[in-house]
């Protein structure tokens, strides 16, 4: 059994906390969650503890990032569970603020990436990167760690991120980390543990419709017909409805054309109420 999880609630108490490890010479680093943990998750957390003597993991479900409609309220909620999962990853400190620390009465700022952030699921959700851009900054101003872990699972969230901290001079380093999957190969997620068991089953065949369209683009089939090919594969392999398959520049998330700079398959689709998300590296 690891020692029960340090927690802290204030950004006062994060940074004493913070400010202690950095007088002991170890450097910081930031693990951003909502909670709700799996492997995903930790290897996070192991991939900062690799590189940093103190690790902080952050947990708030942070209500700018979800729209009206969307699950909010449902949104898996288990503190001990998690601050049990993270201590047994080496994780040194849990930072777990109330709404009203983040978002006190009076809040007004808002963080807003355009570019990178204005297509695919900033286009499905466009509330989203505006409610991601504005929490992390303030995480990352809250805490001012050496390293920032974050997971190529959400890569368009990865770039959003990225250019934030370049474009504000935040004094951190954003290093993304590989996606962790099931054995089929379903991306894990928080939001996985929506899914019936009839859905779970349909919902291995995303990463594997993408594996094939990769395949596809490398024998050298055109990029629009290869997305469609591969929209179609999915509604057929049981998804209600598919947001976007695109195949995009790796660093600007532009349309392209060919294979001539590093590219990405990025698709988004519907299981029932449960929407998920996949991308891969071409
Ligand atoms: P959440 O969905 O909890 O994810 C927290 C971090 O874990 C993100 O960096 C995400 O990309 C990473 N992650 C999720 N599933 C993963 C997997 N299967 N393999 C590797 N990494 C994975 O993303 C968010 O929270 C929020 O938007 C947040 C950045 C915390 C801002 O609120």
């Amino acid at each position: 059994m690891s020692a029960p999880l340090p927690i802290a609630r204030s950004v006062a108490d994060l940074r004493a906390a913070i400010a202690t490890e950095r007088k002991g010479g170890r450097a910081i680093g930031l693990v951003p969650t909502m909670g709700a943990l799996h492997e995903g998750h930790l290897s996070l957390v192991r991939a900062a503890k690799q590189r940093c003597g103190f690790v902080v993991a952050t947990l708030f479900v942070n209500p700018k990032q979800f729209a009206p409609h969307e699950d909010f309220e449902r949104y898996p909620r288990d503190e001990a569970g998690d601050a049990a999962l993270l201590a047994g990853a080496g994780c040194d400190l849990l930072y777990a603020p109330e709404r009203s620390v983040m978002y006190p009465e009076g809040f007004s700022t808002s963080v807003v990436v355009s570019s990178v952030s204005t297509m695919l699921e900033g286009q499905m959700r466009p509330h989203f990167f505006g409610g991601v851009a504005t929490v992390v900054t303030k995480l990352l101003l809250q805490a001012l760690p050496d390293k920032a872990f974050l997971g190529e699972k959400d890569y368009q969230q990865l770039l959003v991120i990225k250019q934030l901290t370049r474009d504000l001079d935040v004094p951190v380093e954003i290093i993304g980390c590989p996606t962790v999957r099931e054995h089929d190969g379903l991306a894990m997620s928080s939001r996985n543990a929506y899914l019936s068991a009839d859905e779970r089953r349909v919902a291995a065949r995303l990463n594997y419709v993408l594996h094939e369209a990769i395949k596809a683009v490398h024998d050298g089939a055109p990029v629009d017909a290869v997305e469609i090919e591969a929209s179609r594969h999915l509604t057929a392999a049981g998804f209600s409805s598919v947001d976007y398959v695109a195949i995009r520049d790796a660093e600007t998330l532009q349309p392209i054309a060919n294979l001539t700079a590093p590219a990405r398959i990025l698709a988004a689709a519907w299981l029932g109420k449960t929407r998920l998300i996949d991308n891969m590296a071409i």
